[in-house]
């Protein structure tokens, strides 16, 4: 009976919510001193950088910022893409550490009739190349690239391969073993979800040397394992506009303390290598952790957020997803932004946009769609045309 009890602890997950027991979020705006933040200027040199500490150290590892070079190759040119409507650029991105050199491709369509600069999505694609099909002969809704690209906007994106691959065991085989392996020995370093975001900020560094684009308007977006990660670039690299995460779920935008889904122990059992290991002290113990994913969404602030589920991903928990984001308002309202999101969640394919905070829960199952993508333009051009 016992080994049948044990079983079914590791094995069961809640999606009752009147199982999901009370629970206590460590405060937000408190600091490990004790002291209460109520000035942007106490937040942005106290408190800020104890959370993105505490999300280093316990949960993601840290991103080292340090590289000897950095190479930007345009490999493909073509300004008639997408049957004429785009510019497509792959650019062969080289960063240099240590006479160690990784090469990340990054492709990118900007609207041939747009005004430029233009703003630029730029996808982290756990998906693989086809997903972002330079030739368009495959359309995946993954990557709307023409919706995108007709709302005036850039698309780009890199497949995470290029930076560290999506697998227990290649997840080395890029920059953790080439550029930083110090990493891979330290219990806060960085691993996966924390390389990927590595990638994006260089495909910003390249933004900042390409004309057609506008760099200070990028807008992140990731889905699930890329959504978590997302919102750890989001978090820490401040030239990112809007942080989107698309169903990010357990360790991305969802509260851990609900226990609805996905668990800690699920998500450091089956992908250990996302992670920093010392995240793997809290499974079965999300009450013991330093922070709760609320605070990966306060380090935003003021640049604006973007959370969507999907109303059958309850692996996700679109509630824990929902709440995650009223209780990262504190942080936004230091900056005077106003609180504006309904208390409860609201109605399946109904968006929200408050304004520096958007959520939707659309009607279906765990996937990004031309749905999202259109709710991400809408909330962009609202965003864009106040700020
Ligand atoms: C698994 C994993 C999730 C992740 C998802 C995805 O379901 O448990 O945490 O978000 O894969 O990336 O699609």
């Amino acid at each position: 009976l016992s080994l049948l009890f044990t079983v079914q602890a590791v094995f069961a997950q809640n999606y009752d919510e009147s199982k999901v027991g009370s629970y206590q979020l460590p405060e937000l705006l408190v600091t490990e001193s004790g002291e209460t933040i109520s000035t942007t200027e106490q937040w942005e040199k106290i408190r800020r950088p104890e959370i993105l500490k505490l999300f280093e150290d316990n949960v993601y590892g840290q991103v080292p910022k340090d590289f000897d070079d950095i190479q930007f190759e345009i490999t493909k040119h073509d300004k008639k893409a997408m049957g004429g409507k785009t510019t497509l650029k792959e650019v062969a991105v080289t960063v240099t550490r240590n006479q160690k050199s990784v090469t990340m491709n990054l492709i990118v369509f900007t609207p041939n009739k747009a005004k430029k600069p233009v703003p630029m999505f730029l996808v982290i694609n756990h998906r693989g190349l086809k997903t972002m099909d330079v030739t368009r002969q495959n359309k995946d809704g993954f990557w709307s690239a023409e919706e995108v690209i007709d709302a005036g906007y850039g698309i780009s994106g890199f497949d995470v391969i290029d930076v560290s691959p999506d697998d227990k065991v290649k997840f080395k085989n890029g920059i953790l073993e080439q550029l930083y392996p110090e990493q891979l020995q330290m219990e806060n370093g960085m691993r996966g979800l924390g390389a990927w975001g590595w990638g994006a900020s260089r495909a910003i560094d390249y933004f900042e040397n390409d004309k057609s684009v506008d760099a200070t308007k990028i807008i992140s977006v990731g889905h699930s394992r890329g959504g978590k990660s997302s919102l750890w670039f989001g978090a820490q690299d401040k030239r990112v506009a809007i942080t989107i995460s698309n169903e990010s779920g357990n360790s991305g935008a969802a509260l851990s303390r609900r226990i609805f889904g996905e668990t800690v122990e699920r998500i450091t059992k089956n992908f250990p290598y996302w992670f920093c290991p010392n995240y793997q002290k809290f499974a079965g113990k999300e009450d013991e952790l330093p922070v709760d994913q609320h605070m990966l969404l306060a380090l935003i602030a003021p640049r604006a957020v973007y959370v969507a589920s999907a109303a059958e991903d309850l692996w996700a928990d679109p509630k824990g997803q929902y709440l995650a984001l009223t209780e990262a308002q504190p942080a936004f309202s230091l900056y005077g932004i106003k609180n504006c999101l309904p208390t409860e969640m609201p109605a399946v394919n109904q968006q929200v946009i408050c304004p520096h905070m958007s959520f939707h829960n659309r009607e279906g199952k765990h996937n990004m769609t031309p749905y999202d993508w259109q709710q991400f333009i809408q909330f962009a051009n609202k965003y864009f045309s106040v700020l």
